[in-house]
């Protein structure tokens, strides 16, 4: 089965949001949008908080956010228990990211990088398989952080 992928973004987002999904859905990837649609401001931990939850509810699998730079809609995600978000620029860390730390977000600056790197830090990501081993161990304790 297709995986399911969620994405948000907060205003400063919304091009790159459209784009990518155009391309994941070309993909294959089955895309969930939580929104936002215009470039009316929105306060991005409410969209990070929206698509983490249909994360962690089951109703995706894993997710992409995008804010000015990616670090605030990364931030806030990480509040949501059972969330891991990387806030990626570079593809290694991308692959890293799922790889060692089992991030189940990646987190995008849509004034930080073009379309065609976003596309490929996601690429990276998402082509990447998470390692186990010593790494699971370091995850669990990560997870076990949030009490
Ligand atoms: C919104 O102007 C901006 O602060 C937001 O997109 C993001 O960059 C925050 O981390």
């Amino acid at each position: 089965m297709n995986e399911t992928i969620v994405i948000g973004c907060d205003h400063g987002g919304v091009e790159l949001k459209a784009e990518l999904i155009t391309r994941l859905e070309a993909a294959g990837y089955n895309v969930l949008n939580a929104g936002t649609d215009t470039t009316d401001a929105v306060d991005y931990p409410e969209i990070a908080v929206k698509a983490a939850r249909m994360i962690t509810a089951g109703g995706a699998d894993r997710g992409v956010l995008i804010c000015g730079t990616g670090l605030g809609i990364g931030m806030a995600a990480n509040k949501v228990k059972g969330i891991r978000a990387a806030t990626c620029s570079d593809c290694f860390s991308a692959r890293m990211a799922r790889e060692h730390n089992n991030a189940n977000v990646i987190a995008l600056g849509a004034r930080t990088l073009g379309v065609e790197l976003a596309w490929e830090i996601l690429t990276a990501y998402l082509n990447a398989e998470f390692l186990g081993g010593k790494h699971a161990r370091r995850v669990d304790m990560l997870d076990s952080i949030e009490g």
